[in-house]
């Protein structure tokens, strides 16, 4: 699929993985919707990216708030893709240094925003793109975003890790459920990539968390996420896949 003219809805593109996506969809020529909470600064990135983009605050878990969300994406060019960022984690053990057992509630906030919020980007997404026609030979594409805790979550990281596990499995579930419409279904499974939450951490702890990666040794460019966000959307050809983006990092239990 073509970038150009064609119009795509970015969750959690007010920052890090989804910012750099939107930025470079807008420099290949497409009308991009960036979709984040009222809280972000949604609003002046979309100003500073000019008429290519617009700006709709919204909680990806909202199925209304969603809805209306991608009504202004459709109305700023034929909807053909979405790219879902959206999300955040909680730490939490299964058990405290007292043995009391881990909050419940910390577990299905994590899950809610993850897991829920990439069904309803893909079930609100899917059925918005499944409205035009085909357009060389398909009617669009969907990405969503896992992490390598998928595949190897840290201590702390379970109701994360639970939470991107079930993107993952979901991606190849999607991509099959979504053929008879044309539209392809791919998840991205960054490393440790360099977002303004390790932006904020101490030089030796970003160090230290380079030195994890093989090669190349550093943490990953939100750029290279949205590089390969938009190879996924261009190439016909990449359907029903979690691709890790993580200069072959294996996180350690710790
Ligand atoms: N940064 C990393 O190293 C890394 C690694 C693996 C996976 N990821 C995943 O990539 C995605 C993006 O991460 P990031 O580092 O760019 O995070 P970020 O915090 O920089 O950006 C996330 C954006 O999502 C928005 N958001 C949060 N909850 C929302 C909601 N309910 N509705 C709408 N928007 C919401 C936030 O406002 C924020 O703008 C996340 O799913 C994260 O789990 C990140």
């Amino acid at each position: 699929m073509r970038l150009e003219g064609l119009s795509t809805a970015v969750t959690g593109g007010a920052s890090g993985l989804g910012l750099a996506t939107a930025r470079r969809l807008v420099k290949a020529g497409s009308k991009v919707t960036i979709i984040d909470l009222p809280t972000s600064n949604g609003a002046d990135i979309a100003t500073e990216l000019g008429e290519a983009a617009r700006f709709v605050a919204a909680d990806v878990t909202d199925a209304e708030q969603f809805e209306a969300a991608l009504d202004t994406a459709d109305e700023h060019g034929e909807l053909r893709s979405l790219i879902h960022c959206a999300g955040a984690s909680r730490k939490l053990r299964l058990l405290d240094k007292e043995g009391n057992p881990g909050s419940l509630e910390d577990f299905e906030w994590v899950i809610k925003l993850n897991l829920i919020g990439s069904f309803n980007a893909l079930r609100l997404g899917a059925s918005r793109i499944a409205r035009h026609e085909e357009l060389d030979g398909e009617r669009g594409a969907i990405v969503l975003t896992a992490s390598v805790a998928a595949y190897e979550g840290q201590i702390g990281q379970i109701p994360y890790t639970a939470s991107k596990a079930g993107i993952v499995g979901m991606t190849l579930t999607a991509a099959r459920d979504l053929a008879g419409r044309s539209i392809r279904v791919c998840t991205i499974a960054p490393g440790i990539m360099d977002t303004p939450l390790l932006a904020r951490l101490r030089d030796d702890v970003r160090a230290s968390l380079s030195a994890a990666v093989p090669n190349p040794v550093r943490l990953g460019r939100t750029d290279e996420f949205a590089q390969l966000a938009c190879q996924i959307l261009e190439n016909g050809y990449l359907n029903g896949e979690t691709i890790r983006l993580d200069g072959a990092i294996r996180m350690a239990p710790r």
